[in-house]
């Protein structure tokens, strides 16, 4: 497929839950486009990470602004997802185990380190030609993105999902599922920027459709947005 870059340097966002799909569409696309891919989730993990290795608790806002002030994360967007620098090191490998997931979704509810992050994000996308995929970034990172997209799918689907991508003797889909379950509550109900769909989202449920089938769908819309000279206002 050959690469169609707009004229316009846009801001797309994907929104949602954990496992609907979001990390290949961006990828997709931001090939597809030529447009950077950033993951924000990655930026979480990598800040939890940081205050596992330093034994500071998730759950303590004013010790994490603490770290947060003497912490470095940078996103290298390659074709097969970001590398994450942390204090200039290369800790992509080290942010999928359960626990900096685990960390990740408690540091994250916290309004000063999400303050800290959305600056941070925002400036990766000051010059606009991203895709940026997380879960507050059409509502509070980029409310004026160009366009916006929410990707859901039933917890059933994400959950066979997750499980295929990484089977393994040591979790179950059940495991997979609890862990959906409990990241998605603190997502959708944490008092700073909850998870949730901007009102100008375009919403897309992938419980049903192939990857190709999601793709084909976003990759039109966005054509058809980036075409009408009556987008990006
Ligand atoms: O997308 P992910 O699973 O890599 O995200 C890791 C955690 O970071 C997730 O539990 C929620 C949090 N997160 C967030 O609060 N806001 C974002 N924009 C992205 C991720």
């Amino acid at each position: 497929m050959t690469d169609a870059k707009p004229a316009r340097k846009p801001i797309i966002t994907i929104d949602g839950p954990a496992g609907a799909g979001k990390s290949t569409v961006a990828r997709h696309l931001a090939a597809r486009f030529g447009l950077l891919n950033l993951e924000s989730g990655a930026m979480y993990r990598a800040f939890a990470r940081k205050a596992l290795n330093a034994g500071v608790d998730p759950d303590n806002p004013d010790s994490l602004e603490r770290l947060a002030r003497t912490t470095a994360i940078q996103l290298e967007p390659t074709p097969s997802g970001n590398r994450v620098l942390l204090d200039g090191a290369d800790v992509t490998a080290s942010l999928r185990d359960s626990a900096v997931t685990q960390a990740a979704s408690r540091v994250s509810v916290h309004p000063n380190i999400r303050t800290w992050m959305v600056n941070l994000q925002r400036a990766m996308g000051i010059h606009g030609g991203i895709v940026m995929e997380g879960r507050d970034i059409g509502t509070i990172v980029f409310p004026h993105a160009e366009i916006k997209f929410y990707l859901e799918a039933s917890p059933e689907a994400r959950t066979q999902r997750r499980y295929l991508e990484a089977p393994s003797a040591a979790t179950t889909p059940e495991a997979i599922r609890e862990d959906l379950r409990k990241r998605d509550e603190r997502d959708r109900n944490r008092a700073e920027s909850p998870m949730r769909p901007a009102p100008d989202a375009i919403l897309i449920d992938s419980t049903e459709l192939t990857l190709d089938q999601v793709l084909a769908r976003i990759e039109s819309i966005v054509i058809e947005r980036l075409s009408s000279p009556a987008s990006g206002s």
